[in-house]
């Protein structure tokens, strides 16, 4: 009998630890799987740390609608742009399908150096960390654009930047970039076949391309040179889908970086076949409420006339508050004008701008800094006020 109860005993606990022991594996399974999936979006622990407080803090904005007045750092007032984008010359050789350059009614030209100069002075002396020298254009038809870059560099801005369609960048234009002390130069090339390129790049050619990205690529290499980082950008769009594989494979051993660029509308002004941005992986920031736009807190932009844009989308200048002809950028950039359209994004009033009112890929507050303050929040209750916004 006794024999019996401990073998009925014994029983039960095997039962029982099997049946626990399985239901353990079942579970670890589905989570493994759960997490694998994840992770396939997710590329690495930092981006996957950042996406689960995002979600949570998604969840947080529910409940809490003034979550994001309370810890972001926009104020009216905003400090001298750290990044400054001015449009050295807006003529282009070519008329690409999904840009606005072949649309634009301003008058063409280059920025004279008088101004630009005066511009990268003040800019330099109040800490402005980036300058991008390129807009609606070709940089490569200004023939003062290595004197403009060196000029940046020897005032001592950090990061000088521009983006090319690479159709005019031969030999004696690599040397001219590599002797200007350019940090980073992105090659704007749509396609790995002629076909596609040529259908996109309207009035460029191929072949020429190809070659002098490859000779700017092999210059670099061959001179042992650090700089400029060289990126190859293909935008993501209808045409170039297909390809988008291939364009990996073939430049992947060769550029320092790839851009996969999703093609945007420049706020409603050109037609493409999707507008959807790309925000922080597996979380598109369409799901969140709009914010202000980040861009007009630190991103000013100076087109070819002088006249200062509040967004580089802006091709055709509609939106002006100053020109640094007369005024200097500090002045303008805390203008009674820049500051009611700064107030009108604080307020999320966007509709009296049509220009933001129809844009979908507004600078979005940067997902770290976002990650940041919701920590601040919940942990320290700390708010805005350690927070920048283009660390
Ligand atoms: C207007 S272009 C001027 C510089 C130069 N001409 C070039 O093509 O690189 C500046 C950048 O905008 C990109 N671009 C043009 N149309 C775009 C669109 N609809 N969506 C996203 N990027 C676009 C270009 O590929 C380029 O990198
Ligand atoms: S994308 Fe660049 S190359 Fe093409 S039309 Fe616009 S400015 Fe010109």
């Amino acid at each position: 009998m006794v024999t019996f109860m401990n073998l009925d005993f014994n029983l039960n606990i095997f039962i029982t630890i099997a049946l626990i022991a399985f239901i353990t594996i079942m579970i670890a399974y589905i989570v493994n799987i759960t997490i694998k999936q994840y992770l396939k979006k997710v590329p690495n622990l930092k981006e996957f740390f950042i996406s689960t407080i995002l979600y949570l803090y998604k969840l947080h904005l529910k409940l809490d609608p003034n979550l994001e007045k309370k810890i972001l750092p926009f104020e009216e007032e905003a400090p001298y742009p750290t990044l400054v984008h001015p449009e050295t010359i807006n003529v282009c050789n070519a008329k690409c399908i999904m840009c606005p350059y072949p649309k634009m009614t301003r008058k063409k030209g280059y920025m004279g150096k008088k101004m630009l100069y005066q511009l990268i002075d003040e800019s330099a002396a109040n800490g402005t960390k980036e300058m991008w020298l390129y807009m609606y254009g070709e940089p490569m038809l200004d023939q003062g654009l290595g004197e403009k870059i060196k000029y940046a560099k020897q005032k001592g801005i950090p990061i000088t930047y521009l983006s090319t369609n690479g159709s005019l960048l031969d030999e004696k234009k690599a040397q001219m970039i590599f002797d200007s002390g350019l940090d980073r130069i992105t090659i704007s090339f749509d396609g790995t076949t002629k076909e596609t390129y040529e259908k996109v790049r309207v009035n460029l050619n191929f072949e020429k391309t190809l070659q002098n990205t490859e000779t700017l690529l092999k210059l670099k290499k061959e001179k042992g040179l650090k700089k400029p980082e060289i990126t190859l950008q293909i935008i993501k769009m209808n045409n170039t889908n297909r390809e988008i594989k291939a364009f990996v494979n073939k430049w992947k051993n060769y550029a320092d970086v790839l851009d996969i660029k999703q093609v945007h509308d420049f706020a409603g002004q050109v037609e493409i076949e999707t507008n959807k941005g790309n925000w922080a992986v597996g979380l598109d920031k369409h799901d969140l409420p709009r914010l202000p736009c980040a861009w007009l807190w630190y991103k000013a932009i100076v087109l070819q006339n002088g006249d200062v844009a509040i967004c580089c989308f802006d091709y055709d200048g509609k939106v002006i508050v100053g020109n640094i002809k007369d005024t200097s950028m500090k002045e303008i950039w805390n203008s009674p004008k820049m500051k009611a359209i700064r107030r009108l994004h604080l307020k999320r009033d966007f509709g009296k701008i049509p220009l933001c009112n129809n844009c979908t890929a507004y600078q979005d507050i940067d997902p770290k800094i976002r990650t940041k303050a919701y920590l601040n929040y919940l942990t320290f209750g700390l708010y805005k006020d350690n927070l920048k916004l283009n660390d």
